[in-house]
């Protein structure tokens, strides 16, 4: 059995000041458009994919789709007309006092990976002359290690059908508590706004992601972003911090190069170096039901997948630094689970 060592410090509370191994990252900006879902999804799958000779280690992954328009559901090919249950009826569950069994909410890698398929054959049923064709679908369109909580529009109801409920602010926290020990990452993907449903991503996370995409009113919502973050941080998540900010639908241009320096101006070291570019092969993916890090290989010639196989091993050094900070090994829950079912 591996040991794992932490010397974390605890609260007077009692509760871990910094657990190392809690890893629940928001991905959030209340801008539409800058690539919130683009950034969670392609980063939830690489990290679970994991790519030994790039130095990340396949990790246990769960997303979050905390958005009702439910695009980082569909990026799998998930049909939303067909889900069970969803992140909706984790937040308005109510019945009883014991925690939500989690696992009756989550959509599994091989039922993601058929999905996937499903779309990717769909997509490819006909030729460019519109002749029919059955294609084979490729091996590597496939995903292990990563669960999906869904959502599909019936969480746009959320944020008014919450504003009544007791624990209004801390229902994913409370839906999640049981995911915490079992998965390496939790990404969460929130919607374009400071509403409800982000508040209950800033309360159940630890970190902060902010995509930031390279155009002229960049800057303009971080101020007010980064005082929601203040504000969560004194009256419901202490714990909460910004884990860094990814440039996003960077073009050689005049104006893109001058908001990211300033955007790294004034954020720093908190930028990740990785920008990603504006690709079409990014925009397309969600077409054919899987994010870009499964459909292209990492090559100069794919730059959109390459660029989030970088950014993702920026965030598997990170965390890698923060684990070693707080004196624990660098073994991931998954290698653990594994090596557990083995003795
Ligand atoms: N790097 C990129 N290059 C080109 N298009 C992109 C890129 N990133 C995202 N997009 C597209 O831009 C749109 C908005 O991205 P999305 O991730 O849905 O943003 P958000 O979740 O913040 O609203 C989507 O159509 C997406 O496919
Ligand atoms: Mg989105």
């Amino acid at each position: 059995m591996i040991k794992v060592q932490s010397r974390a410090r605890t609260t007077r509370g009692g509760e871990r000041e910094m657990d190392p191994y809690k890893m629940i990252i928001a991905c959030t900006n209340q801008k539409g458009g800058c690539a919130k879902t683009t950034t969670a999804v392609n980063l939830a799958t690489s990290l679970a994919e994991g790519n030994l000779s790039r130095g990340i280690e396949p990790a246990k992954v769960l997303l979050v789709d905390l958005d009702p328009q439910g695009n980082a559901s569909t990026s799998f090919g998930v049909d939303k007309s067909k889900l069970g249950r969803t992140v909706y009826d984790l937040l308005m569950n109510d019945l009883g006092e014991e925690l939500p069994i989690l696992d009756e909410y989550l959509i599994s890698p091989e039922i993601l990976t058929d999905s996937m398929r499903e779309a990717w054959k769909n997509q490819h049923r006909y030729d460019k002359d519109g002749a029919k064709k059955e294609k084979k679908v490729p091996n590597y369109i496939k995903v292990e290690n990563l669960w999906l909580l869904p959502s599909n529009i019936q969480l746009s109801g959320a944020e008014i059908e919450l504003a009544t409920r007791i624990g209004r602010e801390t229902r994913l926290k409370e839906g999640l508590a049981t995911a915490i020990h079992e998965f390496d990452y939790i990404i969460i993907d929130t919607p374009p706004s400071l509403g409800l449903l982000t508040i209950n991503a800033l309360a159940a996370a630890n970190w902060v992601l902010i995509p930031v995409q390279t155009e002229y009113y960049a800057l303009e919502g971080m101020s007010q972003l980064m005082n929601s973050i203040k504000l969560i941080q004194r009256r419901i998540n202490p714990h909460l911090k910004l884990f860094g900010i990814a440039l996003t639908m960077y073009q050689k241009t005049r104006l893109c190069n001058t908001v990211s320096s300033e955007v790294r101006r004034h954020f720093d070291k908190q930028v990740f170096g990785t920008m990603i570019p504006r690709i079409i092969s990014i925009a397309e993916a969600p077409l054919e039901g899987a994010p870009v890090v499964i459909l292209k290989k990492p090559t100069k010639r794919n730059k959109g997948s390459q660029a989030y196989w970088s950014l993702a091993k920026e965030v598997s050094d990170r965390v890698k630094k923060l684990r070693y900070k707080y004196g624990v090994n660098e073994t991931s829950r998954l290698k653990l689970h594994r090596l557990q079912q083995i003795e």
